[in-house]
């Protein structure tokens, strides 16, 4: 364990690392994780030391107790931050927005997002945000803001707009109405939903699946997705054509070489049924 994982306050976000995996929680199961000052900063923490330490290969965002996040904290994130000083209030929400997706969408290592519960309003932000998301069948979700009078704002109404077909996406935020893990994974909300017994193993089992690829060619995949959906057509095909070069050339495994070259000349796999042997 590193120095800087090991002066992780663990306090309002709790961090464990096994097998490669970061479980990173929010820790407020009291409040229902409701998103306050307390996580923002300490999550812009956590992402920061968990990117350089090389124990975590995957990330898996959750909540402790039964919810996965209540939204944001309408007292302490909302209430008490509006009475204060503007600059205050700016701080807060440009920390909020790095941890829940200006970092977390880029984020050099892959993230899922397990839904072990409530799930509501300024969540779908960070849920959106991880690259695959597995949940309970038995969660509860709402883009509630519209029962107490406000906007899903933030950035939450443009990450439901990327994520949900525009039906699905106005129903749920003009209605309010809840909806359980089957249906988020019938909208494309989630991957994946299963009974809550099952969901740990769902999630180790996606995890596996993901740290066998090469790390830094997953990296570019990701990115490369984001940054290309807000593109047109044509800068897109430079993008793509300048980021394959570098991601090959900066690549510490060599891995289109080696894939190549077991395929082509050693004959000793079928990269349409699986990857490549890293070392
Ligand atoms: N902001 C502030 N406090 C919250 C909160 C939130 N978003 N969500 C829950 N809490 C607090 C409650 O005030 C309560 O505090 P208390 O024990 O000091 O009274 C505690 O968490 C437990 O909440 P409670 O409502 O009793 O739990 P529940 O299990 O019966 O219901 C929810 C869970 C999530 C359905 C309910 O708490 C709720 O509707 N929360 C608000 C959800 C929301 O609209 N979020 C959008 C914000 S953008």
């Amino acid at each position: 364990m590193t120095d800087a994982l090991a002066s992780l306050p663990q306090n309002n976000v709790l961090v464990k690392i096994e097998d490669g995996v970061a479980w990173v929680s929010l820790n407020r199961p009291g409040k229902r994780n409701a998103i306050n000052p307390g996580i923002v900063f300490e999550m812009n923490q956590v992402l920061d030391v968990l990117e350089a330490e090389d124990s975590c290969k995957c990330v898996v965002m959750t909540g402790s107790g039964d919810a996965f996040s209540a939204g944001m904290d309408l007292k302490e994130y909302f209430r008490e931050p509006d009475a204060g000083p503007p600059v205050a209030r700016e701080r807060l929400n440009r920390a909020n927005s790095a941890w829940q997706w200006r970092r977390l969408m880029y984020y050099p290592k892959p993230t899922i997002a397990m839904v072990n519960g409530w799930c509501f309003g300024g969540a779908f932000q960070f849920l959106c945000a991880c690259d695959l998301a597995v949940s309970a069948d038995e969660a509860t979700f709402g883009l509630s803001e519209i029962n107490w009078g406000i906007i899903p704002a933030g950035i939450v109404t443009k990450s439901v707009a990327a994520a949900l077909q525009q039906r699905k996406a106005l129903y749920y935020i003009m209605t309010g109405d809840t909806f359980d893990g089957k249906e988020a994974e019938k909208i494309g909300l989630v991957n994946f939903s299963v009974p809550k017994a099952e969901m740990v193993d769902k999630v180790k089992e996606l995890a596996k699946k993901l740290m066998e690829k090469n790390p830094h060619v997953l990296r570019a995949c990701k990115v490369g997705y984001h940054y290309t959906r807000e593109m047109s057509w044509d800068m897109a095909a430079e993008y793509l054509a300048s980021k394959i070069d570098a991601t090959k050339f900066r690549d510490p495994e060599q891995g289109a070489a080696k894939g190549m070259s077991q395929f082509l000349d050693e004959k000793s796999y079928r990269p349409g049924l699986g990857a490549y042997k890293r070392d």
